[in-house]
């Protein structure tokens, strides 16, 4: 039987596939989220560091440990960050590798739809932050059309294949998350939709880079050249045939809430 999970296993490509969409979205996050400077972080599922490098360089943070699975993934992101100004650590978001109630702020970026049990993972977020702290999340819209490379996966029936999934691919539905939030026994809870677009100077620089994406390269597996070719047309066509540039939109939805005092 053919693995059709999906691996993060190369941070380099990452970078390019979704690594620039992070940031994009990320920036947006922070926009609304507004957090407070000197906080101690927790990034889970940091991956190849790209929203760690936004927490650096935007929140002036106290402290930031990014934990991933990926060991490759937490290779590249050591390398954004040479004098390990942010720590890393090898670890699940649903047993987290932390001390309870030992940072300020615990945040999820394009994770929650990759934890096999989200609860386990926000009440792991609940347990290691501090009262008066918060836990905050966004991730795409993957069931209501808002991946960035929706196009690539809808052209992927005309070769016989279907998207693959992550494992929850409805944690992040808007009206879902503030449920998980509010059952972890966050309060405030507050939510929100991010709009984002990518450009690519043509639809072969966005085929090239499509083809970087670990479900894609899961989904395509196995599939002869002329295959390929097909799978190019059809995604080609979702673009009306584009000859020039070719721009993306996208949409995730965020989540925020504050652990209360232990009096409230
Ligand atoms: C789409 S990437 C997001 C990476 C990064 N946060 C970003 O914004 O670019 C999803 C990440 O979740 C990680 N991941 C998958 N399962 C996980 C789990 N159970 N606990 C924590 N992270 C997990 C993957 O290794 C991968 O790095």
């Amino acid at each position: 039987m053919s693995d059709t999970s999906i691996r993060f296993d190369d941070g380099a490509a990452y970078e390019h596939y979704m690594g620039v969409w992070s940031q994009l979205v990320g920036d947006r996050f922070l926009d609304w989220l507004q957090p407070s400077t000197q906080q101690r972080w927790v990034d889970v599922g940091c991956g190849n560091g790209a929203f760690t490098d936004l927490l650096m360089r935007r929140c002036a943070p106290a402290s930031v440990l990014g934990v991933d699975p990926s060991p490759q993934q937490l290779a590249f992101a050591q390398t954004r960050f040479p004098g390990g100004t942010a720590r890393f650590q090898q670890g699940d978001a649903m047993a987290l590798p932390l001390p309870d109630q030992s940072v300020d702020h615990a945040v999820m970026a394009l994770v929650i739809f990759f934890v096999p049990e989200p609860s386990r993972g926000v009440a792991e977020m609940a347990r290691v932050v501090q009262p008066g702290g918060r836990a905050s999340a966004y991730g795409w819209d993957l069931m209501g059309g808002g991946f960035p490379w929706a196009a690539m996966q809808a052209g992927l029936p005309s070769v016989g294949r279907s998207p693959i999934l992550p494992p929850s691919p409805h944690a992040a539905n808007l009206d879902l998350l503030p449920a998980l939030w509010q059952e972890a026994g966050f309060v405030d809870v507050q939510t929100q939709v991010l709009t984002v677009q990518r450009s690519f100077s043509s639809f072969e620089d966005y085929w090239r880079i499509a083809l970087m994406g670990p479900s894609v390269q899961a989904s395509l597996a196995s599939l002869e050249a002329h295959e390929m070719e097909v799978l190019k047309r059809a995604v080609h066509g979702q673009f009306d045939n584009a000859q020039g540039p070719v721009t993306v939109t996208a949409r995730a939805h965020a989540v925020t809430g504050r652990k209360p005092q232990s009096s409230q």
